[in-house]
């Protein structure tokens, strides 16, 4: 298949995706404003939904922590999502619930409603290409290291994430 048939194929099946950490501020939104940035340069944002959000609901409301739109915006990362938490209703609205840590991952295990819906969580890090790690560092009470750590490997995994669904594999 060449490359043009490979992204027609791919055109054809419409995937939602949802990335959840703990306040919804650093990691998740970091993650939804790369993906939404390399979906569009792919022109293939009217088939890939996309949003973010917490296990946790403090934030609600809140635009993602300065300190991570700042590291993301000197890679051209505009973050705009505003907090949430998870609901229910997103085991229904998404095909692919991503957890940047172990604790994120557990916690979805407990809301999901059904076996099927438990189904549907993955691990950011599963989707890594370059970098050995098995979760995405909570940034919040680090440095700035802290905050471009998160972001290498959120483009890491991002673009292997687009790559899976891509050739039809979401792990
Ligand atoms: P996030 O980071 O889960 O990547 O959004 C955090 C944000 C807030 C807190 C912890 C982690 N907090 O304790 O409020």
């Amino acid at each position: 298949m060449d490359q043009l048939s490979v992204k027609d194929e791919f055109k054809k099946q419409p995937i939602s995706i949802l990335f959840v950490c703990l306040g919804n501020i650093c990691r998740s939104p970091s993650a939804d404003g790369i993906m939404h940035h390399l979906v569009e340069k792919e022109g293939s944002q009217d088939l890939i939904k996309i949003d973010s959000a917490g296990t946790y609901g403090g934030h609600t409301g809140a635009l993602p922590d300065a300190r991570m739109r700042q590291h993301a915006a000197k890679r051209g990362y505009e973050l705009t999502h505003r907090s949430r938490k998870v609901r229910t209703q997103d085991f229904e609205d998404f095909d692919l619930i991503i957890a940047m840590d172990d604790n994120n991952f557990e916690d979805l295990q407990l809301y999901a409603p059904s076996s099927e819906a438990r189904k549907k969580i993955h691990r950011m890090t599963d989707y890594l290409q370059k970098i050995p790690i098995d979760h995405v560092p909570d940034p919040y009470y680090q440095g700035a290291d802290g905050f471009e750590k998160v972001l290498d490997i959120l483009e890491d995994a991002c673009a292997g994430l687009l790559l899976s669904i891509r050739k039809g594999i979401t792990i």
